[in-house]
């Protein structure tokens, strides 16, 4: 018998084929939404605080009404989980300003849309992991406002084509020469002398909440960080280069633009990051 997953839709919980939300949805026409993506492992949730406050964040810049609490947000995720007894994957979390009669400016009175749903993967043994993951170079075409969780991503929809066509796992993207960060996560480098560098904070990418906790466990273990643009010259030269997010937790990167980084194998500095951030989000699972 073919299992439904259970999905969640503004308060409900229903089979995801049974899941609806109005054509008008404004995150359907306009993509006037943001989204979250928490890891979950042993059935806890990585990092919960930091998504709900960026998902906060993000709200408030777009001016959208959170619709509910973040406690009962909590519990939603929690209650998923129940429901849908996930043990290891993602819950992808999206806000819209809700529905309405299409025309530009904000409407009067929309309900906010909520939906959540649950995807199963591995993370912990995640095969890229171990193998290190290959990527192509890509200009960045995003918005100004990429410290916003916009759910507007046809770019990195194509970064992320262009990259499987060159049959590889994921795209850096870069601007005026520089990385600003990775299609769907953040980009490092290791130089010849064990720095760790990776772009500053600003409106350019996204301040990531996995970026956050790799930093802070670097930090503690006295390596040396260097928030920094960096080009992809740069990169072809460096002793490692990796990525971070939700749901990759820190994976290597082997190869840009079909050229090995390093000797072209996971490196020391990424998989320690990796096994101190899997540690520490056992650690403080919520
Ligand atoms: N992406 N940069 C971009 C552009 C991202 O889309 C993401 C996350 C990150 C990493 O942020 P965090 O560590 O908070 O996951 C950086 C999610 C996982 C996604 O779109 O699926």
């Amino acid at each position: 018998m073919m299992m439904t997953r259970t999905v969640y839709v503004n308060g409900q919980y229903v089979p995801e084929n049974e899941a609806t939300i109005s054509i008008f949805d404004r995150g359907f026409t306009f993509a006037d939404g943001v989204y979250e993506v928490t890891s979950v492992i042993k059935g806890g949730l990585v990092d919960f605080d930091g998504h709900m406050a960026r998902l906060k964040r993000s709200l408030r810049e777009l001016s959208i009404a959170l619709p509910h609490s973040i406690e009962e947000s909590k519990n939603a995720h929690h209650q998923l989980v129940t429901l849908t007894k996930l043990d290891e994957g993602v819950i992808y979390l999206q806000i819209s300003r809700g529905a309405s009669d299409r025309d530009f400016p904000f409407p009067d009175g929309a309900m906010p849309t909520m939906i959540m749903f649950t995807q199963e993967k591995s993370l912990i043994d995640a095969p890229a992991a171990k193998t290190g993951i290959k990527v192509i170079s890509v200009e960045d075409i995003r918005w100004a406002r990429r410290d916003i969780k916009s759910v507007g991503l046809l770019a990195p929809v194509l970064a992320k084509q262009a990259a499987k066509e060159a049959g590889c796992q994921d795209a850096w993207l870069y601007q005026d020469g520089y990385v600003t960060e990775g299609s769907s996560n953040n980009a490092y480098i290791v130089t010849e002398d064990d720095v760790i560098v990776t772009r500053q904070l600003s409106n350019d990418i996204l301040h990531g909440i996995t970026r956050h906790a790799v930093l802070d466990l670097a930090r503690e273990k006295g390596m040396t960080i260097e928030e920094r643009p960096f080009t992809i010259d740069e990169a072809l030269n460096a002793k490692e280069a990796f990525v971070t997010s939700a749901s990759t937790f820190v994976y290597p990167v082997i190869e840009i633009d079909q050229q090995s980084i390093g000797n072209g194998t996971p490196g020391p500095v990424a998989t320690r990051l990796r096994e101190l951030y899997i540690e520490n989000a056992l650690a403080n699972l919520s």
